[in-house]
């Protein structure tokens, strides 16, 4: 099969690797791609918001099944009107989307379908919003409705955080985005990512990874993208796992089909594990980035025949097995990430640095110079390891960063350590 891979990061040079060793593949082509995806991929250049583009390209070079790693192309329709066009492809409708694209979409879902997730009102004009926080009082959490890339969400521990992020919102800083407000009851407790694919009817369980949303060690500093992440999650036992699927999982499945949306994809539930049990507190329609990385490290089935299962919807006939590993991706980024970066800088030794077998190191934001591999955004590269153990995982995958010449580059220093904690006192 000749396949077209949408996206440019660290989640597409993993999915990118996974693919290259599926027997099903004939050719791989990348937009835009990065100097990792190289390696396994043909880099093109489609512009991605011409879907017309795109339809001409995967005729052009007879594609069979096209994969789209992020949520933009997803909530502006790519995979409708490549369906229109009679081209298979993996990921959802630009309606079934909204469960990423709309925050207040996801909480009617919820609603309707009694899924746990936190209390909540949604405002479309500022002083009734201004009036619930008032009334509520902090802690609180005040989310634009739209896409903003991960800094809608704003968990304000005071009233006057509360109520600016509101006037932020209405002031414009997150344009459309910010049209509609969600203000939420705050949850605590322990957060975890589960993963699984959906073909319109039928969910497959993949794994579930933890990230570290925050720039710093100690969780401190800027929300980012992610610096890190390791997969499985240690708090999701067996029976959380159960439990999320059959009170949040298959209720939205089961929602978005009677509605006439279904949901075929990458379906990726944010949760909080509350006292009460998971508590959904967002949906992604598409995999994590890092999260993707470990769980790529760690699936020993075909990724392409089971992507393929979620969009001809025989996810039923397909299983996906995991290595007992555990996995852990670091992030290395650019100094100055999630702010003002430099890009450019050279990065030196990642041949010898990804020598050990049980290191990959996936491309984010690199390319290529002729034989120079230079920085090209804020997270730069994924420096992924697998072990027996979260601490083994860790160890390798600082060593090999240990190796890696890159002096305009940072990352966290204390990835994984709420589970190397669970790992020592048991
Ligand atoms: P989101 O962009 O929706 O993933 O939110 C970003 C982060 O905000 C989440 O990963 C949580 O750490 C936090 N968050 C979101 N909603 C809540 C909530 N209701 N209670 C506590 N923390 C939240
Ligand atoms: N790592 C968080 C995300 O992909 O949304």
């Amino acid at each position: 099969m000749n396949i077209l891979l949408i996206g440019s990061g660290g989640r597409e040079h993993a999915l990118a690797w996974a693919i290259s060793n599926s027997p099903l593949l004939t050719k791989l082509y990348a937009s835009p791609g990065n100097a990792g995806i190289a390696q396994v991929a043909d880099l093109v250049s489609v512009d991605v918001e011409d879907h017309g583009a795109v339809i001409g390209f995967c005729k052009d070079k007879a594609i069979d099944f096209v994969v789209v790693g992020p949520e933009a192309p997803l909530v502006a329709g790519l995979v409708d009107d490549l369906s229109a066009a009679g081209i298979k492809a993996f990921g959802p409708t630009r309606a079934a989307a909204q469960l990423e694209g709309s925050k207040a979409f996801t909480k009617g879902v919820c609603d309707e379908a009694g899924i746990p997730t936190a209390a909540y009102a949604r405002f479309d004009a500022k002083d009734p919003a201004l009036a619930y926080i008032r009334e509520k009082g902090a802690p609180i959490v005040v989310k634009a409705d739209g896409l903003a890339a991960g800094k809608g969400v704003v968990v304000a521990m005071t009233l006057d955080e509360a109520l600016e992020a509101v006037e932020a919102c209405f002031d414009g800083s997150f344009g459309d985005a910010g049209a509609e407000v969600v203000i939420e009851e705050f949850l605590t407790g322990e957060e975890a990512s589960f993963f699984v694919l959906v073909d319109g009817t039928t969910a497959l369980p993949l794994a579930t990874a933890q990230d570290h949303k925050r720039a710093f060690d100690g969780d401190q500093g800027p929300n980012t993208g992610g610096m890190g992440a390791y997969s499985p999650a240690p708090v999701m036992t067996e029976d959380l796992v159960a439990r999320t699927l059959s009170d949040i999982i298959e209720p939205t499945v089961a929602t978005m089909a009677r509605r006439g949306t279904p949901f075929k994809g990458v379906l990726y539930a944010g949760l909080m594990i509350t006292d009460d049990g998971p508590k959904l507190i967002e949906y992604n329609t598409r995999f994590g980035d890092p999260e993707c990385q470990v769980l790529m490290v760690r699936l020993k089935d075909d990724i392409l025949t089971l992507m393929l299962a979620a969009a001809d919807g025989t996810l039923d006939k397909v299983s996906a097995r995991w290595k007992d590993d555990v996995a852990m991706t670091v992030v290395m980024a650019a100094k100055g990430y999630p702010g003002a970066y430099r890009k450019g800088t050279e990065i030196r030794n990642l041949e010898a640095a990804a020598q050990d077998p049980d290191i990959e190191i996936f491309h984010a934001g690199t390319r290529a110079d002729g034989d120079r591999i230079l920085a090209n955004g804020g997270r730069v590269l994924n420096v992924t390891a697998v072990g027996k153990t979260v601490r083994d995982a860790r160890d390798k995958a600082y060593a090999a960063i240990a190796r890696i010449d890159w002096p305009e580059g940072f990352c966290r220093s204390d990835i994984g350590w709420r589970a190397i904690e669970r790992e020592k006192s048991s």
